[in-house]
């Protein structure tokens, strides 16, 4: 058992949207007893060859808060993505609330920070979010207690949220059927990612996980949500006792043949900044493409 505080009794409502475009999901998650919430996990929508920036997907989550009388309290990010644009500010300016992320934020933006040559304007002491959580903090989503625990390997800054007996697990694993993310992006590990795959296992076999991304692999319908108990038999990259080595070497060989995501350029950009737009010299949105850079 891990030494979180893990309290099963305490039982969200998690609404989930799905976003074909990138395969990411997003929820809404309820405190049982009250109606403050958090949002895990937002979308901007994003036209990459057009360079146009919309938002359908963050105005069906604010539409459904606003509908069902909900309060925001928190805008989290499990980690800085590189295959979609948070709408976290978006869905701010809305509706309020707090967004937070891992404090090891600051090592993400310091790597990209360099890549996209970007000047000192571009603080990379983690101030564009309002919350930074170390391992093992707790924030209150009305009357239910959240905790972030540091899973790290997929990128530097990765979090796993637990609320109740609902943990929202990033892109630590996939569903069973789809194994694990990628750890080649720059500060990842797949060791790293191995040791964090294992504490989110030590949660209780009961605890729901919900997919940060699905892909339906095998032509199967898209899903987001699994039990600990269900990865720890099926996952199959970690599941049915798989040794480090075993998914170390896996991994690496496996990461060694993905292409970049399609939107990895203007994701990171947008999510090192918790979600803003960068802007030139005369203040208009604009984004980079470092040539060779990544
Ligand atoms: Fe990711």
């Amino acid at each position: 058992m891990s030494d979180y505080p893990i309290n099963m009794s305490m039982k969200p409502e998690v609404e989930a949207f799905f976003d074909p475009a990138t395969n990411t999901i997003s929820y809404v998650v309820k405190d049982p007893s009250s109606n403050a919430c958090a949002v895990i996990d937002s979308v901007m929508d994003i036209d990459y060859a057009a360079g146009r920036i919309t938002h359908d997907h963050a105005d069906a989550i604010i539409d459904h808060i606003r509908k069902n009388d909900l309060k925001l309290a928190w805008i989290i990010e499990t980690h800085v993505h590189a295959d979609h644009l948070s709408a976290a500010p978006y869905i701010q300016n809305a509706l309020g609330g707090k967004i937070g992320i891992g404090d090891k934020i600051m090592v993400v933006q310091e790597t990209f920070g360099k890549i996209f040559n970007e000047g000192t304007e571009f603080q990379r002491d983690g101030s564009q979010f309002d919350a930074l959580f170390k391992d093992g903090d707790t924030y209150m989503v009305g009357n239910m207690q959240a905790v972030a625990i540091y899973t790290p390997g997929h990128t530097p800054a990765c979090m796993v949220h637990v609320m109740g007996d609902a943990a929202f697990v990033g892109d630590t694993l996939f569903m069973p059927d789809g194994g694990s993310a990628r750890a080649d992006f720059p500060g990842g590990d797949a060791a790293t990612l191995f040791d964090s795959i294992q504490k989110v296992l030590t949660l209780p076999d009961a605890m729901r996980l919900f997919m940060c991304h699905d892909y339906g692999p095998n032509g199967r319908d898209i899903q987001w949500e699994t039990t600990v108990a269900a990865e720890k038999e099926h996952n199959i990259h970690v599941g049915k006792g798989a040794t480090k080595e075993q998914f170390v070497k896996f991994r690496t060989e496996r990461d060694a043949t993905l292409a970049m995501p399609k939107l990895i350029i203007p994701s990171l950009q947008v999510n090192m900044r918790a979600g803003e737009v960068p802007t030139d010299k005369d203040g208009r949105p604009m984004l980079k493409v470092p040539v060779n850079g990544l």
